[in-house]
C-alpha cells in the first residue's frame, strides 16, 4: 500500500503536493518523494522517512509550477531507501505507483537487453521504462502508457507526467484505488479522497483499466482498449477526519473491511494454481532456508503469537514437520533446546517487537537459520533474519491488529503448501484443491462483512457483560484466544479464550447468566464435543453465542445468538471465523464508548521489553 497523488491546474503544485502527501501517509510513510515541471523543467525531490524529511529538503519558498506528483511509500520490493523511493524516472518521464508488479522481473531482462539502466530494487520501476521505451520509438505518451499497460501483470494504479509535455499528466488504475477529484480549472488524481477533499468535493471513481488523460483544459477517460467512457460525477458529504477513514467510523472498521483486500495481495505472486505448488518470488531466500528442515519453532507475541498457534497446525497437517510454538519473551529466555536442522520463524506485524526480535537474536547466537514472517519491509526483524516472507497488509493504524493477523494466516497456509510439495507430503491435486480454496477466500470475507449488522445487533444485546469466555477446539483453538484478546484490548472487559475440551477442568465452575460464551463450532470431528459444551454451559444457566458454518441447523434452537460463515475447508477456517470476532470486539467497544483505534496503555509496537 503507498499513497499516490497527481495535480494539474494553475495553483502552486508543490504544496499542493505536499499536503495531499501529509492526508494520504497513513497508507505508508517509510519515504516520500515528488517530482514537478518548473519553467519547463523536471524537478525531483525524494527522501528516506516521514513526509518531515522530504519537507525539509524542499526549496523553502515553493517554486513555481502547476503540474506534479507526489507519493508517500510503504515498500513491497525493496527497502525503505531514497534509490527506491518514488517517483521513478526514465529519460523525460517520472512517475509514481501504488500495487504491486507480478512480472516486473521478466519485463526488467527485457528492458535490460534494450539498455535500460535501473537504479532502484523496485518492482515500480519497470513500469516508466517500459512507457519510455514506446515514447521513444516515437509514440506519443497517451500511445505510450497504452502499450505499456498490455504488458503488464499485477495491480497497479500509477501517474506519469514528462518533461517534453508540460501540459499533461497521466494517470492509470488497474486493481489499487485511484480517484479523481475536480476542481475549478484544476484536477487532482489520488488513492483516496482525503488527499483532495480540502480543495474540491466532486469525484470521479475510476474503475479497473481506466486510464485519464488530463490537461489544464479538461480530462478524458478511456478504457484500456482506448474506448471513451463518460463517467458520472459525485459530490462527496463526508468530513476530512471521516474521509481519511475512507468513510468508517474508526481505522480498526476500515482495516476488517479491507481483509479481502490484504489477503489477495498477500497472495499475489506466490500462486502456481496448475502445479498445485507455492511460488516464493519476492520472500527472499525462504526456499534456500528452508531446506534440510526438521523442526519448526514458530515465535511471536500477542495476536502474532495467535497466528504463529495456528500455523503449527497448518504446517504440521500439510507440510508433515514437526512445529513447536512459543511466546518470544518466555522462549528468548528459557534457553530452548535448540538444535542442527531446527529454524525458527519470527512472526511480527511491526517488524519491530523488543521480545521476538530478541528471541531471533538468541536463536542466531546457536546458529538456529531464522526467518520472519513480518508486514513492515526494512524493519528490524525483517533486516535481522536471513529470509522474510512479507504480508502484504499494507500499514495497521488502529492498535489492535486485524488484518495483520489474517494475512500472516495465509501466509502460513501459503508457506505450508510450499513445504508440503517441496518434501512430497502434499500430492499436486491436494495443492491445487488448497489454493483454489485459498482463492475463493477474500470473496467469502465479502460475505461475511455484509452481514456486519447483525453482529453489532448481537454486540447490543452484550455489550454491558464484564467477563466472556471463548471456546473453540483444535485449529479454533487460537481464533477463541484471538477473539477474546481482542475483545480484553479494545473494550477493558475480562475475556478469556480457552480449549473446549478444558472447559470441564476449571472453567466451567464461572458459568453463569453473567458470563456469555462464545462458541466456535465448525462441522468438523470435534463438533459433536463442541455440542456437548453448549449443552453443559446451558444446563447451568449460562448464555452462549455460537459461530457456525452455513447448513447447521442443530446449533440455532440450543444457543442464545447465532451467526453463520460460509462453508470453508478446516484449513481455512480460522481465517474466516476470525472476522466476526473482530467485528463483535469492534461493535461491543464502539457501544461502550472506549476509544476503539488507541486502546488506553497500549502502543501499537511494543519495542521495549
Ligand atoms: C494485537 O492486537 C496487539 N495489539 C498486540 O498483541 C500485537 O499483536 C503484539 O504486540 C505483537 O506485535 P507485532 O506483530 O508487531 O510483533
Amino acid at each position: 500500500m503507498c499513497g499516490i497523488i497527481g495535480y494539474i491546474g494553475q495553483r502552486n503544485v508543490v504544496s499542493l503536493v505536499v499536503d495531499g502527501l501529509r492526508r494520504l501517509e497513513y497508507r505508508g510513510y517509510d519515504s516520500a518523494g515528488i517530482a514537478y515541471l518548473s519553467e519547463g523543467k523536471l524537478e525531483r525531490k525524494r527522501s528516506v522517512g516521514k513526509l518531515v524529511s522530504l519537507e525539509a529538503i524542499l526549496p523553502p519558498v515553493p517554486p513555481d509550477g502547476s503540474v506534479g506528483i507526489g507519493h508517500t511509500r510503504w515498500a513491497t520490493h525493496g527497502k525503505p531507501s531514497e534509490d527506491n523511493a518514488h517517483p521513478h524516472q526514465a529519460g523525460s518521464l517520472v512517475m509514481v505507483h501504488n500495487g504491486i508488479i507480478e512480472n516486473y522481473l521478466s519485463l526488467k531482462k527485457e528492458l535490460e537487453k534494450e539498455a535500460c539502466v535501473f537504479l532502484s530494487d523496485t518492482d515500480s520501476e519497470v513500469i516508466v521504462h517500459l512507457i519510455n521505451a514506446f515514447y521513444e520509438q516515437g509514440n506519443t505518451l497517451e500511445s505510450s502508457v497504452q502499450h505499456a499497460v498490455g504488458k503488464l501483470h499485477g495491480s497497479y494504479a500509477f501517474c506519469i507526467l514528462s518533461e517534453d509535455a508540460p501540459d499533461r499528466l497521466i494517470a492509470v488504475r488497474s486493481g489499487c484505488p485511484l480517484v479523481v477529484g475536480v476542481g475549478e480549472g484544476e484536477f487532482f488524481v489520488a488513492s483516496d479522497i482525503p488527499a483532495f477533499l480540502s480543495h474540491t468535493r466532486e469525484v470521479i471513481y475510476l474503475e479497473d483499466e481506466e486510464i485519464v488523460y488530463f490537461s489544464k483544459e479538461g480530462l478524458e477517460i478511456s478504457d484500456f482498449k482506448g474506448a471513451r467512457l463518460i463517467k458520472e460525477r459525485h459530490q462527496i458529504s463526508w468530513d476530512p477526519v471521516m474521509a481519511e477513514k475512507g468513510g468508517y467510523r474508526h481505522f480498526m472498521q476500515k482495516e476488517i473491511h479491507e481483509q479481502p483486500r490484504a489477503i489477495i495481495d498477500t497472495i499475489r505472486g506466490h500462486v502456481a494454481q496448475e502445479a498445485g505448488d507455492v511460488i516464493l518470488a519476492g520472500s527472499e531466500h525462504v526456499g534456500d532456508i528452508m531446506e534440510n528442515c526438521e523442526r519448526i519453532l514458530l515465535i511471536g507475541c500477542g495476536t502474532s503469537w495467535h497466528a504463529a498457534l495456528v500455523g503449527k497446525f497448518l504446517i504440521e497437517e500439510i507440510a508433515g514437520i514437526p512445529v513447536e510454538v512459543d511466546i518470544a519473551s518466555e522462549f528468548r529466555y528459557r534457553d530452548p533446546l535448540l538444535r542442527k536442522g531446527d529454524w525458527v520463524i519470527g512472526v511480527s506485524q511491526s517488524g519491530e517487537t523488543a521480545d521476538t526480535l530478541g528471541a531471533i537474536k538468541g536463536a542466531q547466537s546457536k546458529d538456529i537459520p531464522t526467518l520472519a514472517i513480518c508486514n513492515v519491509v526494512g524493519s528490524s526483524i525483517s533486516r535481522e533474519t536471513e529470509a522474510v516472507f512479507y504480508t502484504h497488509a499494507g500499514p495497521e493504524i488502529s492498535v489492535a491488529s486485524t488484518k495483520a493477523f489474517t494475512t500472516q494466516l495465509t501466509a502460513m497456509v501459503l508457506l505450508a503448501i510450499y513445504l508440503g510439495r517441496e518434501r512430497a507430503c502434499l500430492s499436486e491435486e491436494e495443492g491445487q484443491h488448497l489454493l483454489h480454496q485459498l482463492i475463493l477466500l477474500p470473496k467469502q470475507i465479502e460475505e461475511v462483512l455484509k452481514h456486519e449488522d447483525r453482529v453489532a445487533e448481537i454486540s447490543k444485546r452484550f455489550f454491558r457483560y464484564r467477563d466472556f469466555l471463548y471456546l473453540g477446539r483444535g485449529i479454533l483453538y487460537p481464533v477463541a484466544l484471538e477473539g477474546a484478546l481482542k475483545l480484553k484490548e479494545i473494550s477493558y472487559i475480562h475475556a478469556e479464550g480457552y480449549p473446549a475440551g478444558e472447559m470441564k477442568h476449571g472453567p466451567i465452575a464461572l458459568i453463569d447468566e453473567n458470563m456469555p460464551v462464545v462458541v466456535l463450532a465448525l462441522k468438523d470431528k470435534v463438533y459433536e464435543k463442541i455440542v456437548s459444551n453448549v449443552m453443559e454451559v446451558k444446563a447451568r444457566g449460562g448464555i452462549v453465542i455460537a459461530f457456525a458454518e452455513e447448513g447447521d441447523t442443530e446449533l440455532a434452537p440450543l444457543v442464545d445468538e447465532i451467526f453463520y460463515i460460509p462453508k470453508v475447508i478446516p484449513t481455512l477456517s480460522p481465517i474466516l471465523m476470525t472476522i466476526p470476532l473482530q467485528l463483535l470486539a469492534y461493535h461491543i467497544s464502539v457501544s461502550r464508548g472506549s476509544d476503539v483505534d488507541q486502546p488506553r496503555n497500549l502502543a501499537k509496537s511494543v519495542t521495549v521489553e
